[in-house]
Formats: C-alpha cells, structure tokens, sequence
C-alpha cells in the first residue's frame, strides 16, 4: 500500500509518500518570504501553503512513480500548530480521502518529530527517551511501546530554537538564526563569554535567560564601538552562545539518563540539526555510556517524512480518523 503524508504546520510544506515503512518519495517546499520578517507571518504562511501544496504533492507522486489513485491512505498533520497553516494541509487530505475513498490518518506532529528517528538508519528499541528541540518545542519525553508518551520535562520560557532565532536578530543575522549561528560558531571561541546556564529542577528547560544576558553584555559596549564589536566577534559570540545552549540540553539529557536508567535517547526537532549539539551528546554518550539516535539532517526539520512513518505506525495499530477531525493548534504528546 501507498500512504501519502502531508505537512504543512508551520512555515514548510511538505509531501512524503511511503510504501509500508519505506520512504518513496519526500518533498520538502521552504517558504522564504518570512525572512524579509524575521519570523514567520502566519497569514502568510497559510497563503504560501495553499500555493504550494499541489505542486508539492505533485512532486511526491512524481518521484515515487505513482498516480493518485495508486495511494491506499492519506496522513496529515493536525496540530500543534498554526491554525490557518494546519487548515490548509487538512482540508487537501479530507478531499483526498473523500475523492479517492481512502482511510484518513491524522498525525500529532510533535509524535511526527519523536518517530523521525524510525525513517532511515539505526532505531531505538521501546522505551526510550526524547528529546525533542524545534523552533516552538522544547522537551524530554519517555516513549514506550503503543504511542504512550511521558512527558518528563519541557521548556518553560522560549524553545532551543527560538532562542537560537532572537539571538541571530540580535546579531543582525537572518531568519531562521538556528543554521547560521552555528555555522559561524564553528569558527568561533566558546569560552570567549561565559554565558549563564540554567539549570531547573526535574527536566524543565529556560532559555530565555541567555537572550537577555547577551543582549546586557553587548548593551555594556560603548554605543559608537558595539556594531565593530559585534562584526568582529560575531564567531566568538554565537560559539559561547552555543556552548551554553548545548550545556543545558546535554546535562539534562544525561540527568534523565540517569534518573531513569533508559539508555536510549533520541534527539529531534529542527534543532537536532545543529553540530556543536550532535558533537556534545556523542560525547556525553560514549562517557556515560548511552546511546543516541539522531535522524539525518532532512528529516530533522519539518517534513512529511516524519509523519508518514508515524502514521505507518499508527495504521499498522488500529487507528483511523474520521472527517471531523479539526486543526489542534495547541495539541500536545
Ligand atoms: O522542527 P523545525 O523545523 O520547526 C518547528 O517545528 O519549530 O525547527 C525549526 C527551528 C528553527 O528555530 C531553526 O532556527 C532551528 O530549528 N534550527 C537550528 C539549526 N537548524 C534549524 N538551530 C540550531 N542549529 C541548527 N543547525
Ligand atoms: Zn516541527
């Protein structure tokens, strides 16, 4: 059978088209226009994804070599995320399902992040942990066989990757900030600044905490000096940035590690992208003795990969959804 997933809950759009739990085809269109913003405009958003999904389901199917009527189920994400986005994803895979007679699965997209690690590579074995770092996300959850998901902590300010976003604006840098404050961290020295870390209690995250002191210790350079020192310590600045933010995530990974005795730990989310994170938690695994499993770069980032293999998962157990279901901008795992 043939399973045509979409994704559009945010700012990409994307088409995925599995054969069991074979990936066939993957497609992925970024919406650019909100980098003239600095964020994403949700009306916007929604407009591009209306453009965008036809020619981006049409793409699938050509790279899978198959037609319309070859597909056996449709999957879509249903929420979180912003509503008029979401809508738009729905409403083309209800007409799909309608049209072509086939069942309808709906896919939680933070469950869509938390599988991503069964498309392509090594997979983890039930349970283990995850943690999930995105641009609105920010989590440790305990995933055990049948989708049942423990959320054990979460952030309670800003997600890893905004706070990787509103520093590159502070930086002057563009949108999304994630990529480009860690490629310019590559080059830079991490221990140039010694930012605050924050640590809270269970597995709670706070990230907003290191925005404000960057913005102080940049705030305490002479007016007429600060743009020179920005661009001549950019490096400098996003490698002691990115220092701090994989402290955080790591000591905490490695405290519910220990905490629960599951040696496996997914990393997920937009964020799992970024190098100095990857790096740290390879070497934390090898002292700690853990193990991760981090999905290839494409699936790290919204896609629809993420939520075919998911919905494989939620098919293969059971589960369909009916035509009332409805966009859940604020659901949860
Ligand atoms: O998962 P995702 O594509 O969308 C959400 O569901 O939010 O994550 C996007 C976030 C953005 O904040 C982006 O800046 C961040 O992931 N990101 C990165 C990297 N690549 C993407 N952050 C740090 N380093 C990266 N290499
Ligand atoms: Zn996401």
């Amino acid at each position: 059978m043939y399973l045509l997933a979409i994704e559009s809950s945010c700012d990409d759009t994307g088409a995925a088209i599995f054969k069991e739990d074979q990936l066939y085809a993957n497609v992925v269109a970024s919406q650019l226009v909100h980098q003239n913003y600095g964020g994403v405009v949700p009306e916007l958003a929604s407009r591009d994804h209306q453009r965008a999904i036809l020619p981006t389901v049409k793409a699938a199917l050509e790279q899978a070599q198959i037609q319309k009527t070859d597909l056996s189920a449709v999957a879509v994400t249903y929420g979180p995320g912003l509503a008029g986005s979401l809508l738009v994803g729905l409403s083309f895979a209800k007409a799909l399902s309608l049209g072509l007679e086939i069942p309808l699965i709906g896919v939680n997209h933070m469950e869509g992040h938390i599988y991503s690690v069964f498309i392509e590579g090594e997979k983890p074995t039930f349970p283990f942990l995850c943690l999930t770092v995105s641009g609105g996300h920010s989590e440790i959850v305990l995933v055990e066989e049948g989708f049942k998901h423990t959320k054990l902590g979460k952030t309670r300010d800003d997600a890893a990757g905004e706070a990787y976003d509103k520093v590159a604006k502070l930086l002057g840098l563009g949108y999304p900030g994630g990529p480009l404050v860690d490629k310019l961290a590559a080059s830079g020295n991490p221990t140039f600044f010694d930012f605050p870390r924050t640590y809270l209690p269970e597995y709670d995250f706070s990230f907003s905490g290191i925005k404000t002191a960057i913005l102080y210790t940049l705030n305490k350079i002479p007016a007429a000096e600060r743009d020179a020192f920005i661009q001549n310590h950019l490096a400098d600045i996003c490698a002691s940035f990115q220092a701090a933010m994989v402290d955080m995530l790591e000591r905490t990974v490695r405290k519910a590690v220990k905490e629960t005795g599951v040696k496996r730990v997914a990393v997920v989310g937009g964020v799992s992208a970024n190098r100095g994170l990857r790096e740290k938690l390879e070497k934390s695994a090898a002292k700690y003795r853990y193990q991760t499993y981090i999905p290839p770069l494409r699936f790290c980032t919204d896609n629809a990969a993420m939520i075919g293999i998911t919905a494989y998962f939620k098919h293969r157990a059971g589960f369909m959804s009916d035509l009332s279901l409805n966009a859940q901008p604020n659901l949860s795992v």
